[in-house]
């Protein structure tokens, strides 16, 4: 990223928990100040601790957005057509609009903007908080630049990987609901080590470590997670005991059941609130 992209003003339009999270993952980046970063919202009121340690604060959208160079929409899905009804006019061709709100497709801000404005689809998760999310990014090809300088944008917060537009609702489930799915994991990890003898803080803290380098195994050495259970299964042991009473239980069946439900939630979150 050049020094130039450091200058820029980024509005971030819908200043919720993923729009916040964006907003502390730049910061932390060393590469924007708060003071170039704008957060909108209704309730401004709510954002005042951000206000205090100088990110600049609007419920004035429009005004937010001529004065940034990159525009990042994180309203949920029913507050879009609203929302782009409104800003829509607003968004020309020197900016770049990035839109992390799930399930509403690239036709549908095309509806309300000009084909010529590069709009990026992107799906981080809230460990952009601490420059550890998983953005998958998508947009047509005619905007590949853009699309180029969001990767640049994203890559300050943590991995990307740039897919197909028709996966960013699985890329929403599998990336951003995920955080969820594996933080409940740690939480179950952590009650089972309070029943066989740890203090709960002890239990959480030896549970999140051990998925973090669990993560980092496959992450750092490229290991299939099969592969990497070998080494911790000694025959007849204790390890291989668990994960089988685990499996009995539904462990991996439940975990994959529970991804194909919220597809099915999440590819209707727009175009439900669309019908009514
Ligand atoms: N949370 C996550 O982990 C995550 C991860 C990736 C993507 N996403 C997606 O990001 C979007 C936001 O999710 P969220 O969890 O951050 O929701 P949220 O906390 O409800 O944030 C939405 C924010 O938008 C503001 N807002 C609504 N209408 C507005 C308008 N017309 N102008 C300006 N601000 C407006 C709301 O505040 P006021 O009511 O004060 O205006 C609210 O602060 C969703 O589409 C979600 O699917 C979320």
């Amino acid at each position: 990223m050049n020094e130039n992209t450091m200058q820029k003003t980024i509005a971030i339009i819908g200043a919720g928990n993923i729009g916040c999270s964006i907003a502390e993952g730049l910061v932390k980046s060393r590469k924007y100040k708060p003071g170039q970063i704008i957060l909108t919202r209704k309730h401004t009121e709510l954002l005042s601790t951000l206000g205090e340690r100088g990110f600049l604060l609007s419920s004035d959208n429009k005004k937010a957005i001529a004065k940034a160079d990159t525009i990042i929409l994180a309203v949920r899905p029913a507050q879009t057509d609203e929302l782009l009804q409104e800003i829509g006019a607003s968004l020309t061709n020197e900016k770049i609009v990035i839109s992390v709100i799930t399930d509403v497709a690239l036709n549908t801000f095309y509806s309300y903007i000009s084909p010529t404005v590069p709009v990026i689809r992107a799906m981080p998760n809230i460990a952009i908080a601490i420059r550890e999310s998983m953005t998958c990014l998508a947009a047509l090809p005619e905007h590949k630049a853009a699309l180029l300088e969001a990767v640049d944008l994203f890559n300050l917060l943590g991995t990307t990987l740039i897919i197909e537009e028709q996966l960013m609702v699985p890329a929403t489930v599998l990336g951003a609901c995920g955080v969820a799915y594996f933080l409940r994991a740690i939480r179950a990890a952590s009650q089972g080590g309070i029943q066989i003898g740890f203090h709960a803080d002890d239990a959480l803290h030896i549970a999140a470590q051990t998925a973090k380098g669990a993560a980092e195994l496959l992450l750092k050495l490229n290991e299939h997670p099969e592969s990497a259970i070998d080494k911790v299964t000694t025959p007849r042991g204790c390890t291989i005991a668990g994960l089988n009473e685990m499996e009995h239980e539904g462990f991996s069946a439940s975990m994959i059941k529970g991804i194909l439900r919220s597809f099915e939630q999440a590819e209707n979150l727009y175009a439900k609130h669309d019908k009514h």
